[in-house]
């Protein structure tokens, strides 16, 4: 009977052990993620499009000028989803109406921060963006 007792224990003891487990271990690092995200031809001067990588929104710009810029597209305010305006030439958050320019520094409403800018190359037409 004891034998029986003390193996239900341990059984029902596993998903709390697990549980406690998940909480005092450190969470693991993800490194830098390097993706060909779209080609060129979809971000025409003007543009902007919105990707994913590593499972973060990214935005891409195509300025007017025809350079080409990448930020995490998660607005500094509460972390909506920001979008390029072709009309305003700017970078806008729909939540609280939030503005940044196309360098992505915060220039009205309550963003508290620019975008973070990421690393970009063109490769064979591809749009390469890293995001660490
Ligand atoms: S989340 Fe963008 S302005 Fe509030």
């Amino acid at each position: 009977m004891n034998i029986l007792i003390v193996s239900w224990a341990a059984i029902t003891s596993i998903p709390f052990l697990s549980t406690v487990f998940r909480y005092t271990s450190p969470p693991k690092r993800e490194g830098p993620v390097t993706e060909a995200v779209t080609t060129t031809g979809e971000v025409p001067p003007n543009t902007g499009k919105t990707v994913s990588v590593g499972n973060k929104p990214v935005l891409l710009i195509t300025t007017p000028e025809g350079e080409r810029r990448a930020f995490l597209a998660n607005c500094t305010h509460l972390g909506c989803v920001v979008r390029y305006r072709e009309e305003e030439n700017d970078i806008y958050c729909a939540c609280h109406h939030s503005v940044f320019d196309i360098e992505g520094e915060n220039i009205s409403g309550p963003a508290p921060r620019p975008l973070p800018q990421l690393p970009i190359e063109i490769e064979n037409d591809h749009i390469v963006v890293t995001v660490s």
